[in-house]
């Protein structure tokens, strides 16, 4: 946030703790916002339905020198994320440290926790299994069994809601707590201003922090980070695929004017907004049409709350700059919002569907509802005008930054970060789900390049107060660890089908300059695919670039997925094909590279990989697996997949 709560009374959690009469405490380890989401919802239920006082604690913002002592009259929730290979989340990784090498004994602390990860990923949930279990080593006492959730099979709500109902069920029953029927307490009041409007500089207009406003400090100076990014000038972008049916653009950011440094491999956050057309179904479900440029200023109704954005603002700066309101809605916000319903059928059907599974799956989630869509459906078109503003700032999730893989290589351009990302559109029963970021990508390389394509959703280019105008866009860089090893002559293997194929043009043009400097380059391999060779090969005009740059060390072998009606060819087919070749690479200490799709592709590479391997070195396709697990951790198989 950019108020941190801590801020207020230091980083001492128990002095917090205390002075905020506080006795649960929801603990989260977020990457990208769901855990923070999930924490913010629980401890308001917690406190609506069971009268706890309760407060939500990132770990970045508190020291843990007392952790220990933390009382039993106190309930520790844990909603803890697992990161691409088995990490903490960055908010949560000094905690992580703090644990395994400090925390002493723990025998007063109250705790359950639950994880969240996705089984597409080796290290599926270990963050949140390594917590639950340390904890219990040190003496911790757990007051609810420990579960899990799975993005990888889309069931992360629901497996949420049923930990929940099962840490309910526990404060019931083992703790004695009663449980009350479910109410809105704000812990915010919105004050309307009586004198200030859009036009004064003190009211934000979704900059992406108080800095941007009416400010004097010098933006080009950094840390540039999750709560101040650069606002980078698209200098350049660019349609890629050849078929009108499907986009893909690349876009080039400068960034010789700040001091914000990239290394090859690294990833790029871009900070969205939304959609016109998103924009204005929103604000007709809610009523806020006279709304918009309304100022208001946001008063904590409890210190322990942080303010989400920067105030004064205007209700419509919110909706577009902070709200995510065109992701998928979740069973719990349909329950929260019934006692706003604008009238008593929409109340009872609201809450039928809330409280059916089944019943949600098929009327909301199959269809790709949005909340306002969804709501809309719900009351028959009629606006719910009821639902509080500070409500809707409450539930509805903010608008986080969106991660994509640099695909420009910081040895040959320092000073210009480079991304490729396909445009997201989906249709289903009429209904169209686009994603943010990309659609405002494309929005961009239209304009730029006044190209004749057209756009399928609308933005506002300019930005508040003109701030993104002229092709502007906050950016941050979040450093990673998919590099390529630090001697340039170690072969290499690169599997990167579709957009899979960006950081490894970053590092194939790394080999390049390399070899420009003088140094001695490894065999580059690269395996692409993609579904036709006439219409979305990716740089298809620069690979041959590069083998004449690296010579015999560079080889580009492509899979195209629906060339020959009769067959699907991917790149796991390829490398089979390639076995002997990939066998003499590994054997003389090749790097292998995947990057792309998590759920199928990445394991039917690796899967590919074992094949070979085992016939290679005639061991069996399991013992292959568990040195392929070995490479993993010597980093010497490398994935940046999602
Ligand atoms: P398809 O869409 O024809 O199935 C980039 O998206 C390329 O990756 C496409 O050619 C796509 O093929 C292919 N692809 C889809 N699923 C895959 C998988 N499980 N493994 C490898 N490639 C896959």
């Amino acid at each position: 946030g950019f108020l941190p709560a801590a801020s207020l009374s230091g980083r001492n959690l128990l002095e917090n703790v205390k002075n905020n009469n506080k006795n649960s405490i929801i603990f989260y380890g977020s990457q990208t916002g769901t855990a923070e989401d999930y924490a913010s919802k629980l401890s308001k239920e917690l406190s609506s339905k069971f009268g706890l006082k309760t407060m939500t604690v990132d770990f970045s913002d508190y020291d843990f020198d007392n952790f220990g002592d933390i009382s039993d009259d106190i309930l520790c929730f844990f909603l803890i994320a697992t990161y691409g290979e088995g990490e903490p989340t960055d908010n949560a990784a000094e905690f992580f440290e703090w644990l395994e090498n400090e925390a002493d004994t723990l025998s007063s602390l109250k705790y359950t926790v639950f994880g969240l990860g996705n089984s597409t990923y080796e290290f599926y949930n270990s963050m949140g299994r390594k917590l639950n279990e340390k904890l219990e080593s040190l003496s911790a006492e757990r007051f609810s069994a420990y579960a899990e959730g799975d993005d990888g099979k889309g069931t992360l709500d629901e497996d949420f809601l049923s930990w929940k109902d099962s840490v309910f069920d526990s404060l019931k029953n083992d703790l004695n707590f009663e449980e009350k029927e479910l109410t809105y307490e704000p812990g915010l009041k919105l004050e309307e201003s009586d004198f200030l409007t859009t036009d004064d500089l003190s009211v934000a207009l979704g900059e992406p922090d108080k800095s941007y406003v009416n400010s004097s400090t010098d933006l080009t100076k950094g840390p540039f980070d999750h709560s101040h990014p650069y606002l980078a000038q698209v200098t350049h972008s660019k349609e890629l695929f050849q078929t009108k049916d499907r986009s893909c653009v690349h876009i080039e950011f400068d960034i010789s004017n700040s001091n914000l440094r990239y290394s090859t491999g690294d990833h790029l956050a871009v900070w969205p907004s939304n959609s016109n057309e998103n924009i204005a179904t929103f604000v007709k479900a809610f009523g806020l049409e006279d709304k918009l440029d309304t100022v208001f200023e946001l008063k904590k109704l409890d210190s322990t709350i942080s303010i989400p954005f920067p105030t004064p603002t205007a209700y419509g700066a919110v909706i577009r700059n902070h709200l995510e309101i065109s992701g998928p809605i979740s069973r719990q916000f349909l329950l929260s919002i019934a006692g706003f319903a604008p009238d008593v059928e929409s109340k009872q059907k609201v809450t039928q569907i809330g409280n059916d599974k089944v019943l949600f799956a098929e009327k909301i989630t199959s269809k790709l509802l949005n909340i306002a869509d969804a709501l809309l459906l719900i009351s028959n078109q009629k606006s719910w005008t009821g639902v509080p503003f500070e409500f809707i700032i409450e539930s509805i999730s903010h608008l986080q930054p969106r991660y994509y893989s640099i695909s420009s290589s910081s040895l040959s351009e320092k000073t210009n970060i480079n991304i490729t990302a396909v445009i997201e559109a989906e249709t289903k029963d009429n209904q169209l789900v686009t994603g943010v970021v990309t659609n405002l990508l494309k929005n961009i390389e239209i304009s730029q390049n006044k190209s004749s394509d057209k756009p399928i959703v609308t933005y506002d280019l300019k930005g508040p107060r003109g701030l993104f105008s002229n092709y502007k866009l906050p950016v941050h860089v979040r450093r990673s660890t998919f590099k390529l090893p630090s001697n340039p002559n170690i072969p290499v293997i690169l599997v990167g089908p579709g957009t899979g194929v960006a950081p490894l043009r970053g590092f194939i043009r790394d080999r390049v300059q390399q070899k420009k400097n003088g140094s001695g380059v490894g065999e580059t391999i690269l395996f692409y695919g993609c579904r036709n060779q006439h219409e979305d090969y990716l740089y298809k005009e620069e690979w041959p670039q590069y083998a004449k740059e690296l010579g015999e060390k560079f080889e580009i072998i492509t899979a195209f997925s629906r060339q020959d009606p009769s067959k699907k060819v991917y790149v796991q087919h390829k490398l089979l094909e390639q076995s002997s070749k990939i066998n003499k690479l590994l054997d003389s200490g090749a790097f292998v590279y995947v990057c792309g799709d998590a759920s199928h592709m990445a394991r039917d590479v690796q899967a590919s990989f074992a094949k070979i391997l085992a016939e290679g070195r005639g061991i069996s396709e399991e013992k292959a697996g568990e040195l392929i697990r070995s490479f993993k951790v010597q980093n010497r198989y490398q994935e940046d997949v999602w």
